[in-house]
């Protein structure tokens, strides 16, 4: 017996971009400052794509993030010039962690390129302290709209920013290769991550991962009864352990370990694997190795989902822009869009949560 099929609702075949929602447009700076991460091509090109849609609509590409701003230099961004950059990592406007209220005048500092672009609206790509930079300009009274962007995942006015999918499929990627040559010699290997003064990465990482211990900055450890859980774990017939370790712990002694200070004067954080790799030796008995991962994790193409989703908060800063919005940024709160005020977004970082912190713990030694 014939059956019928129930109809299927009829979408257009070709889509058409939503209609411009302004007539006459701002000239749209946009700038990435800060540590670079997988994804700010894929943002700068959302922003480009957005404005030059509108009759008019300019984009000025601001060169080294504020640095550019201060000194003036800048490149025009039409759809040409980001035709091709959606995979690629880095930034290709570049980036650097000069600040106009630290090693500047402020406001005054960057102003005068301001007005001789015709800039009116910022779009700023950064992380927690160019974007409270973002927020003291608004407040001075230039037009900014924040997009957060960082491995560290640590912005409070986002559940996610993009660049940390991208890194914590590196840090799962990296235990996947330690744990065959560390169980190949029956040893402890410790791999430190980034993050800064969160664990994100860690845990997300050393939970895709399959680590025995994670160490995050969010919560005090025991290396004494961390080196009794590993023996035990040894004794019981597993021969390799795999210990994640974020680079913002303090050491063994209770210290912050520095791995120097920047050209801009910020303190760099890392090394803290190299003090307990060794310490974890001593008190196990077992062979150590330490990995220290760096700007691996920060480099290369990113993931599909830092594209999308750095795709989709290009597209919502810049419709924030057109829109005549001001001291806020973008972020996602499960997969919704959401706009925050700027300070409210980056005042203080946002540390991993204690039940996320309880799950990871079920699979240590
Ligand atoms: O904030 C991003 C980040 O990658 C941190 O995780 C890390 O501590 C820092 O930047 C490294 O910065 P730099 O590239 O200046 O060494």
């Amino acid at each position: 017996m014939a059956c019928t099929l129930p109809s299927r609702p009829r979408y257009p075949t070709t889509r058409r971009a939503p209609a411009p929602i302004l007539t006459s447009v701002p000239v749209v700076g946009v700038l990435t400052a800060g540590g670079d991460c997988p994804g700010l091509n894929a943002a700068i090109r959302a922003v480009v794509v957005r404005v030059a849609a509108e009759p008019d609509g300019r984009v000025v590409g601001i060169l080294n993030g504020w640095e550019g701003l201060m000194e003036g230099t800048v490149r025009p961004l039409g759809r040409d010039d980001v035709r091709g950059i959606l995979a690629r990592g880095g930034t290709i406007l570049g980036t650097s962690r000069k600040d106009p209220y630290l090693h500047g005048e402020g406001l005054a500092s960057v102003l005068p390129t301001l007005k001789a672009e015709g800039i009116d609206r910022l779009v700023v790509i950064g992380g927690d302290g160019s974007l409270r930079t973002a927020a003291r300009l608004a407040d001075e009274g230039v037009s900014v709209v924040g997009i957060p962007k960082t491995i560290d995942n640590d912005i409070a006015g986002t559940d996610y920013s993009f660049g940390f999918d991208t890194a914590i499929q590196v840090v799962s990627d990296a235990i996947d290769r330690l744990t065959t040559t560390a169980e190949a010699h029956h040893r402890i290997i410790v791999l430190e991550v980034m993050g800064r003064t969160t664990g994100w990465i860690a845990v997300y990482g050393g939970i895709a991962g399959g680590a025995e211990a994670i160490l995050v900055p969010e919560e005090p450890y025991d290396l004494a009864d961390l080196a009794d859980r590993l023996r035990r774990r040894h004794e019981a017939g597993h021969t390799y352990s795999i210990v994640v370790v974020a680079e913002g712990v303090p050491d063994p002694s209770g210290a912050e370990t520095l791995a120097g200070v920047d050209a801009y004067g910020f303190a760099r954080l890392g090394g803290v694997a190299t003090e307990i790799g060794p310490a974890l030796e001593r008190l196990t008995g077992y062979e150590t190795r330490v990995t220290i991962l760096g700007h691996l994790q920060r480099g290369g193409t990113p993931t599909a989902f830092d594209r999308v989703l750095a795709t989709r908060m290009g597209l919502a800063a810049a419709e924030a822009c057109l829109a005549g919005a001001s001291g806020v940024m973008v972020g996602v709160r499960g997969s919704t869009l959401t706009t925050t005020d700027l300070w409210e977004g980056c005042a203080e970082p946002r540390l991993v949560p204690s039940d996320l912190l309880a799950q990871a713990r079920w699979f240590f030694a």
